[in-house]
């Protein structure tokens, strides 16, 4: 996992200019965001991927050689960068930024190591050292990134602090499936952005975000396969769930993404060009293995994220201003969003023939 749909405090603005309150808001924003998970790490452990053994063996052997291995330590590329040389109003979206893209990853690396902890598969237990291993590379990075502004995030706390959501093994299939592959989208799409616009960059870790892509690319790739592997996962009812899940994870990308309006301001970025280009790569990835796709260019498509999104803004309002009254209003404004998905649930998904081979690169 990575930073793949980091949710922010919306409109709460952080007091960076006092430290213990900037950690203390740190900490509830990742209480607060991306979930953790836990699984049936039984069920987990006896998935079976002889069917896709070749292809297999050779992810986990390029995984095996860790590509990545010398990537996530500080170079002479790297600037130094206290929080006094960023726009006062960029602050609290680049902190929350960088803490609920921690939070993401720490969140794959707590659940992968779960897995490889309890597993005795050599399959499963050698892959989730691997993607172990790089989550926690990632959230490290990014740790570090956040003690650069005073305010490191306690991981050992959080593990213990944060609250765990159960998931059914093949759930975690999809949400986490997905999660990866919308992560690869989301830094390569950034990455390219700023090669092209670099005086626009404020922070030096984008810089890193081109080689470490390709590790979130990979472990969709392993996620692929597992789910390849036991092809009931991808047919029958199981095509509902996945587009719940394709549903679910693109509208909370679209809210999420424009609750942050100077962080993409600043990038030089538009928000809805941008998710609109996540989607899209996200989609032709997950052609390797989802029967389906959303249809993006569908007329109620984007209508209905813009809806959802400015239902979230008032939503949030009324959460603000509190009272009694706001809270019912709230219900009624809860009970929209829900028809909206319905909406977006409702249009026609694009049918995907599997190709014979799951393995993609990341060509993006
Ligand atoms: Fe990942
Ligand atoms: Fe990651």
């Amino acid at each position: 996992m990575n930073a793949h749909t980091p949710s922010p405090s919306r409109g709460k603005p952080v007091d960076l200019d006092a430290a213990n309150e900037t950690t203390k808001a740190a900490h509830q924003t990742t209480l607060l965001s991306p979930r953790f998970y836990t699984t049936d790490f039984d069920e987990l452990d006896k998935m079976d991927v002889s069917s896709v053994r070749e292809e297999w063996d050779v992810l986990i052997s390029s995984m095996r050689s860790d590509p990545n291995k010398g990537h996530f330590k500080r170079t002479e590329e790297w600037d130094d960068i206290t929080l006094d040389d960023v726009p006062v109003e960029l602050r609290t979206e680049l902190v929350d930024f960088l803490v609920s893209s921690l939070t993401a990853e720490f969140s794959g690396c707590v659940l992968y190591k779960e897995m490889k902890r309890r597993g005795t598969n050599k399959d499963i237990k050698e892959l989730f050292t691997y993607m172990s291993r790089d989550e926690a590379r990632h959230a490290g990075f990014i740790n570090d990134a956040l003690k650069d502004f005073n305010i490191g995030v306690n991981l050992g706390f959080l593990t213990k602090a944060k609250k765990y959501t159960y998931f059914k093994p093949k759930f975690i299939f999809y949400a986490t499936y997905l999660s990866e592959k919308i992560g690869y989208a989301r830094y390569i799409a950034i990455f390219r952005h700023f090669e092209k616009h670099p005086e626009k960059r404020f922070h030096p870790i984008f810089k890193w975000f081109e080689k470490w892509c390709n590790d979130e690319f990979s472990h969709g790739e392993a996620f692929s396969l597992l789910m390849r592997s036991n092809p009931k996962l991808l047919a029958g009812h199981n095509k509902l769930w996945i587009k719940f899940f394709l549903c679910a994870v693109y509208a909370t990308m679209f809210v999420r993404d424009h609750a942050r309006p100077e962080f993409h301001k600043a990038a030089g970025l538009d928000i809805e060009e941008y998710d609109m280009r996540v989607f899209e790569i996200t989609n032709e990835c997950t052609k390797q293995c989802f029967p389906l796709t959303m249809d993006l260019e569908h007329p109620a498509f984007l209508p209905t994220l813009r809806r959802m999104n400015q239902l979230a803004v008032s939503i949030d309002d009324l959460t603000q201003k509190g009272g009694i009254l706001n809270k019912i209003k709230k219900m009624g404004l809860q009970a929209v969003v829900a028809a909206n998905f319905v909406r977006l649930y409702s249009i026609p998904a694009k049918t995907n023939e599997l190709p014979e081979f799951s393995k993609m690169v990341p060509a993006w």
